[in-house]
């Protein structure tokens, strides 16, 4: 394990920020993160995957453990079932790729999500229909104080919309080193649900879609709205979609009546956060050297050189304008490290 002193995290984080930190260890295996969390300089280090679901506001105080722990591979099977172990550090859309191709239905509509396998559960990532939470088999973490191994079972990690118990109860308690996956070898079951999915397949004139056509499909509608990373420096989607109460949307839609919304139960609705953001004014409109994408205005992006603090500032401005026109709180789903 190489520990290097005063790193920085530029090519860490998909905002392209520039920050650095003291201290930065990566680890390939589970003994080398056993070591250093025993290393009394790395005690309330920042855990680091890929970097694409983080925002640094500032230099960074804290040490830096980036887990790249590799490896894929079947540990059960039956006629049907395919238990894969992975480890933390592959890379998500890797591992949705060697699926596809070991013909392994359940996480072809989760192509292309960028980051590392570890932080899946963290946020129980989720498109085009289906979440980690589907597939989820278990996964193992290593606690913080006792460098202990524990099993977590989907009832464990609690899984909700852009939720774990990872980022509630149990947040920065155990780093996530393998992560296993309940996958179908036949039959698969395919979720088509999601119109542009199905516009897409259709016009690509596939009538009975396999796994692969699914990948390519979902790839292909990514590609046209979110900006890559590599050339416009974003996290994705900036803020969750609120869930409001039926009543409030209902109230809304009087004046509102072109608002968007998916019903959860009879209670609650989700409201799509780029259409608040779009109505707001926002979209494609650049303020300094930040604004939000002009294909996908959910998506806050660094036109080149912005600092953690101008990109919060901007999202800051947007969340207080939808409050004061929809009466919505936005929410980050972007974890904020400082
Ligand atoms: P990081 O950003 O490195 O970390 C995220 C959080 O997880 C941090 O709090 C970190 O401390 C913690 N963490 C990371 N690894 C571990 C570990 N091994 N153990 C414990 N904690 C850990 N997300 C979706 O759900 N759906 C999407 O469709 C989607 N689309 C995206 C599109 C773009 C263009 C981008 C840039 C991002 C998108 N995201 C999406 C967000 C992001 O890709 C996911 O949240 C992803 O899981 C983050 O992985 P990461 O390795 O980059 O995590
Ligand atoms: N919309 C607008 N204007 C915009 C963007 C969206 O009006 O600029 C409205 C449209 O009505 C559109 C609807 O919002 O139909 C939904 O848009 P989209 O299909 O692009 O999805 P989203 O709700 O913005 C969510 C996830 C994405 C995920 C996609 C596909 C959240 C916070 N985001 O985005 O996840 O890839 O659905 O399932 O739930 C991420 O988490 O980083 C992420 C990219």
């Amino acid at each position: 394990m190489r520990v290097q002193k005063d790193v920085s995290l530029k090519a860490y984080n998909t905002f392209g920020v520039t920050v650095r930190t003291p201290l930065f260890a990566e680890v390939k295996t589970s003994l080398e993160l056993q070591a250093v969390l025993k290393d009394m300089r790395f005690n309330d280090a920042f855990i680091l995957g890929g970097g694409s679901n983080v925002l640094f506001l500032d230099q960074l105080s804290k040490p830096v453990i980036k887990v790249s722990i590799s490896g894929i591979r079947v540990i059960e099977e039956d006629d049907h079932i395919a238990i894969v172990s992975v480890g933390a550090g592959v890379v998500w859309h890797d591992l949705v790729m060697w699926c596809v191709a070991n013909n392994l239905g359940g996480i072809e509509n989760l192509s292309l999500i960028p980051g590392l396998v570890g932080a899946a559960p963290i946020q129980n990532i989720g498109a085009y229909g289906v979440e980690l939470r589907d597939v989820f088999h278990n996964a193992i973490g290593i606690g913080r104080l006792d460098g202990a191994s524990k099993i977590f079972t989907a009832q464990d990690c609690a899984f909700g919309y852009r939720d774990s118990v990872f980022k509630n109860e149990l947040k920065d308690r155990y780093v996530i080193t393998t992560i296993r996956l309940a996958l179908t070898k036949k039959n698969h079951e395919l979720h088509l649900a999601y119109g542009a999915l199905q516009d897409t397949l259709a016009q690509q004139k596939v009538e009975q879609p396999t796994i692969a056509d699914v990948a390519r499909a979902v790839t292909r509608i990514r590609r046209s709205k979110l900006p890559d990373p590599e050339k416009l420096g974003n996290a994705g989607s900036f803020f969750k979609n609120p869930i409001v109460k039926t009543k409030k949307l209902q109230n809304l839609m009087l004046e509102y009546p072109e608002m968007p919304s998916y019903t959860i139960d009879e209670n609650f609705s989700k409201i799509p956060a780029g259409w608040l953001i779009e109505q707001a004014g926002f979209k494609g409109k650049i303020s300094g050297k930040v604004g939000m994408h002009a294909k996908q205005a959910l998506v806050l992006v660094n036109h080149g050189g912005a600092s953690g603090k101008e990109l919060w500032s901007h999202a800051q401005e947007v969340m207080k304008q939808v409050h004061s026109a929809f009466g919505i709180e936005l929410e980050p789903e972007v974890n904020l490290i400082n």
